[in-house]
Order: structure tokens, then sequence, then C-alpha cells
């Protein structure tokens, strides 16, 4: 028999008290009985009193047996019930990690129905631990599932409290503590989210919509795509909640407004002079034919200059598309000063005092898309800062880690606002001006795109009045990079 831990004491006492009081009464009316025809039985005083001692002891070994036979009759029976009383309760306490059953489980000693009970309670111990164990699982799945998505997740009961968000829920909105309680209002303040929710509360219905959301991490507002769904009970469809996801747009929503912005650029860049080319032809077209020639050289000058306008428009769009594709760069080691005087050659910045300075000679890269990087920055600092100020191109090392240009000017300088989106396509603090010198505004981009092409990086330091100076960082590599 195996040992039980628990042993019915209550129900053992009981038991035994009940059939020793039972044996007792059937003992006292038997020996009552025999004794009274023992007493009419005309015996001898002698035979009177021998029959008198055996009714007595033997009734009273019989009830002593009665009882030992009751003790252990009942122990029999009720050991069993203390396992299983034992087992029932251990039941919620099965170490659910581990699906594997033990061999004291499986074992039955006791016939019949004890035997049937076990095995029917054996049997219910294991689906409930399998069912837990499963469930545990589908748990740990869901929640690493739901932390490793990107969309933050947040599901409310029908009450607006919060019943469970994910990690990224909580990071982007701030919720550090798994407050419960919480309702949703407390960790959201979008009227639009809130009433995406209650809308699905009210209608049961799923929903798409477009939300901007302030974020708390950045201070800023984003755009999410949010769908809400009803959470239903299973047996009866009734609502208990609504789970919704923030799915990030805003990265989408950038690309969008820069792609049609792009397109308004372009054919607005393209339109001007490709109309000033219309109305000059269309004149010379008339004056040939009335046989005025005189202006013919001066038309036919400015529509040169806008057709090397266009020409030289579609060449940045073509270079920055080929950029943007990532075409190959030929890395050799250049030299930095052969770069410089080749640029000034060029450009030859005479109104202007140019500062040179190298801290070092060689550098890896593309040495025509270097050349490019100083020509641009070389062309803005001569075509936006008033002749007679200083221009500065400093090649320098700061750190073992990294090559800088630095092109630095006295000059107007560019205000805060506009220096996140200076080197967009197309982007210009005075459009006006910038047209009128023959800008396009893809300068800084083609630059943007070089400096990354290499490994590096651009930034500019400026404040309005105090010129402006822009910085290519470029990784130092012995080798050209892979
Ligand atoms: N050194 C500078 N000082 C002041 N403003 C500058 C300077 N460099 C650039 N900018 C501003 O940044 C804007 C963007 O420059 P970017 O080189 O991209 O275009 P752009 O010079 O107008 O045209 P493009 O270079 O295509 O001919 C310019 O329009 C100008 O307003
Ligand atoms: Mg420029």
């Amino acid at each position: 028999m195996k040992s039980s831990s628990f042993f019915p004491a209550r129900l053992f006492r009981w038991f035994l008290f009940q059939q020793i009081l039972f044996s007792a009464l059937i003992f006292l009316v038997a020996s009552g009985v025999l004794w009274a025809l023992v007493e009419r039985s005309g015996w001898s005083a002698e035979a009177l009193y021998a029959g008198r001692l055996i009714i007595l002891c033997s009734f009273l070994s019989a009830f002593v047996a009665v009882t030992l036979v009751s003790v252990l009759v009942a122990r029999r029976l009720l050991v069993p019930l203390g396992r299983l009383i034992d087992k029932t309760r251990k039941l919620r306490e099965f170490p659910f990690e581990s699906d594997e059953v033990s061999a004291e489980e499986l074992t039955f000693d006791e016939p019949g129905e004890w035997f049937d009970l076990e095995r029917a309670l054996n049997r219910l111990g294991r689906d409930l631990r399998q069912k837990t164990i499963r469930l545990s699982r589908e748990k740990t799945e869901l929640r690493t599932i739901m932390s490793a998505v990107s969309e933050a997740v947040l599901a409310i009961a029908k009450d607006k409290r919060v019943l469970f968000y994910n990690p990224q829920f909580a990071y982007l909105f701030n919720v550090q503590v798994p407050n419960r309680e919480a309702r949703i209002s407390e960790i959201l303040r979008s009227p639009d989210v809130l009433d995406a929710y209650s809308e699905a509360l009210k209608t049961g219905l799923t929903t798409r919509r477009e939300v901007e959301v302030m974020v708390s991490s950045e201070r800023i507002a984003r755009h999410f795509q949010l769908s809400v769904a009803p959470l239903k009970k299973k047996h009866n469809q009734a609502i208990y909640g609504v789970v919704g996801i923030l799915h990030d747009i805003t990265q989408l929503k950038q690309a969008d407004r820069i792609r049609i912005e792009f397109v308004a650029n372009v054919s607005h860049e393209l339109r001007t002079p490709l109309t000033t080319i219309n109305g000059y032809l269309q004149t010379l077209v008339s004056d040939v034919e009335s046989g005025r020639l005189e202006q013919a050289r001066d038309f036919l000058k400015i529509v040169t200059q806008n057709v090397t306008r266009l020409k030289s428009l579609v060449d940045d769009l073509l270079d920055l598309s080929a950029l943007e594709s990532g075409t190959e760069l030929k890395v050799e080691s250049v030299s930095v000063r052969e770069i410089t005087e080749a640029v000034l050659r060029q450009i030859d910045p005479q109104n202007h005092k140019v500062h040179i300075f190298y801290d070092f000679e060689n550098i890896w890269a593309d040495s025509s898309r270097l050349e490019q990087v100083l020509r641009n920055l070389m062309e803005n600092a001569v075509r936006y800062v008033p002749t007679g100020k200083n221009i500065e191109i400093r090649w320098s090392k700061f750190s073992p880690k990294s090559c800088e240009l630095h092109v630095k000017d006295d000059g107007p300088g560019i205000a805060y606002e506009h220096q996140g989106r200076l080197f967009e396509r197309f982007y210009r603090v005075d459009e006006s001006r910038s047209r009128a010198e023959g800008g396009t505004g893809i300068g800084l981009s083609l630059v943007k795109h070089i400096v990354q092409g290499h490994g590096g990086h651009v930034y500019v330091k400026s404040q309005v009045g105090r010129g402006a100076e822009f910085v290519c960082e470029f990784p130092n590599q012995e080798q050209p990079p892979v």
C-alpha cells in the first residue's frame, strides 16, 4: 500500500464508533438473552456460575475481535480515500513546466471502485495538466509574438480599463507601470483613438482609420494606421472588450510627401526654362519671318542659357537617382590637395578670401564624387556669401576614426528651422534668390548621398548672421570599403 500523507481521521473515528456501538448493542442483547436462559435452566449453583462466566468471557472476546476487525477494515477502506483526497488537493499544484507523468500516479493497488475512482482522477489530472501546459505555452508564445511585433497593441475591457498592452505600446506612449486599473483615457489622449475604441465597443464592428498621435518619447505627432476589433466571448458572442493595433506609417507618409513634392518640384523646375525657351523661339520665328534679325543673337543666347540649365538639372537628377540606386564608387587613394586645386580652378572664387588647411594628404574615396562634393559646397559658398568675405576649406582629422572636410564661411548663415530639411531634394532657404542665382536645390542632396555612399555623414552648423559650416565626415579607412 502506498503511503499517504493524509489520513481521514474523522471518518475513521466515526466509522469505528458506529461499529463499536452497533456490535456492543448486539452483544448486550445476545448475552442478556443467554443469561436469562441460563437462569431458568435449573442448573446447580456451580454450573450456573461457570455458564455465566463462559457467556461473559466469550461475548467480551467476540466484542474485542469485532472491534479489531473493524479497525482493520476501516483502515483498509479509508487509506485509499485519504490518498485520493491528497491527490485531489495536489491537482492544483502540479509542476506545469513539465508534462511528464510521475510513476506514482499510475500505480493502483486498491481494487474495486477505489481503483476506478483513482483511475478517473488520474485521467482528470493528466488532462488538466496537459491543458494547463498548452495554455501556458500559448500564453508565452503570444507574449513573445506581441513583444516582437513592431506595431503597438492595446486591449481594453468593456468598462474601458486596460486589459493588455505590448512593450512597443509601452515604449511609444511611455506607459511605465503595468497598472491594470488604468483607463484608456489616462494613457492615451488622442480623441481619434479614443473614438475608434468607443465605436468598436458600441457597434461590435472592426474598423480602420488613420490617426495622428503624440508620441511621448519624441514629443512629436506620428501617423498611425489604427485597426480596432471587438473581443467577443466564444459561447455567446457578447463583446467584453476591444483590441487595437497601431501601425506606424509616419515614414510612409513622409516618403509620400517627398514623392509628391518631388514630382511638383521637377515639373516646376522644368517648366520655367521651357516656358522661356518656348517664348523666345516663337518670337524668333516671327522675327525671322518678318526679316527682323537684330535681336536674334540675344534671343538665341537666352535660349542656350535655358537649355544649359535644363541639361544641368536633368544631369543632376540622373546623378541623384544613380546615387540613390546605389551605383558603385571607384574608391582609391585620392590626394585632397589635387581635388581642392581642381575645384578652385573650376570655380575661381576671385571675389572671396579663400583659406585652405590640410591635416592629411590622402583619403580613400571616389575621386570624381569627392570633387563633386567640394564643388557643390564651394559653389554654394561663392553663391550665397557676399563678396569680400572669407571661405575656409579644411581637411581635418580630429579623431583617428574619421577624416573630415569642413567648408566654412562668414556669410548670412542658415536659420535653425531650415537646417533639418536643407539636404532634401529641391529644398531652398530663399527660393526666389536661389532660383535667380541659377540654383535648383539639388546640390546639397547630392552631397549627402555621395558622403553616405562613402559610409560617412554630413551636417551643417550655422546661426543666422554668423556664417555656415558644412562638415562631411568620412570613415578613415586604410583599405577601400567593400
Ligand atoms: N553657405 C551657405 N550659406 C547660406 N545658405 C546656404 C549655403 N549653402 C546652401 N545654402 C542654402 O541651402 C539651399 C540648398 O542648397 P543646395 O546647394 O542644395 O541648392 P542650390 O544651391 O539652391 O541649388 P543647386 O546647388 O542645385 O544649384 C540653398 O538654396 C541656400 O538657400
Ligand atoms: Mg548648391
